[in-house]
């Protein structure tokens, strides 16, 4: 799997010959390196209903057919605006072209606010763990720290995780890093961090407090190869 950073929480991975993009918040997006048009995926895994996360994804999925997989309402309300989407919810494996994604549990919010104000409600926000050849991929999405992070690292040895830093609305540096150690992660990668006046965050901070040294700071472009 070749995997890469791209600013927030936007992830791309290339595996078994086909693109995935995770939380694909690009227009707007002032870290990024991408340009939504330039976008093909075949796949876009969602996190959540924010904004930051569903981002770029009616307008990508539509010119190039990806598949969006998310939770169940949201890949329904998706479905209602166009877009192929194949609705999992938390809990639930499957596997795709790409391998197999299975959806794990995030504690934080999700929903889209409509024009007249009113939320449209997108059901439970959740991580992923996408994993092909062995290799396991986790994006933790937007959460809080949660204890049963140990029984995620203990079913699914992670060689790569994405962890939200920036505080505020996610986990900060300190319940990230001990996030880190209950998950194990052979490498952790700090996201969701300087993107907005109320996230900003030194990253080196973070990595700073990983007893296992296992962190590794990914400035938007940059490449890990599993
Ligand atoms: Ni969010
Ligand atoms: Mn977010």
């Amino acid at each position: 799997m070749k995997i890469s950073f791209h600013g927030h929480s936007v992830v791309k991975i290339e595996s078994n010959g086909k693109t995935i993009l995770i939380d694909p918040f690009i227009t707007g997006n002032s870290l990024t390196d991408l340009k939504a048009e330039n976008q093909n995926p075949d796949f876009i895994v969602l996190t959540h209903g924010h904004g930051d996360h569903v981002g770029d994804t009616v307008e990508i999925a539509k010119r190039s057919g990806a598949l969006v997989i998310a939770v169940n309402e949201l890949a329904l309300y998706l479905q209602s605006r166009g877009v192929n989407a194949h609705p999992m919810h938390i809990g639930g494996s499957r596997e795709f072209e790409f391998g197999k994604i299975k959806f794990t549990q995030a504690f934080h919010g999700s929903g889209i606010q409509q024009e007249d104000g009113t939320f449209l409600y997108m059901g439970m926000p959740a991580g992923v763990l996408i994993m092909n050849e062995g290799k396991t991929v986790y994006h933790a999405g937007d959460t809080g720290l949660f204890s049963d992070m140990k029984l995620i690292g203990e079913l699914h040895p992670i060689d790569l995780a994405f962890l939200p830093i920036g505080d505020n609305f996610t986990m900060g540096p300190e319940d990230a890093a001990l996030a880190a150690e209950f998950l194990q992660a052979k490498t952790v990668v700090p996201i969701h961090y300087d993107t907005f006046p109320p996230i900003q965050q030194n990253p080196e901070d973070f990595t700073s407090k990983l007893k296992a040294g296992n962190g590794k700071v990914m400035q938007p472009g940059d490449i890990t190869e599993l």
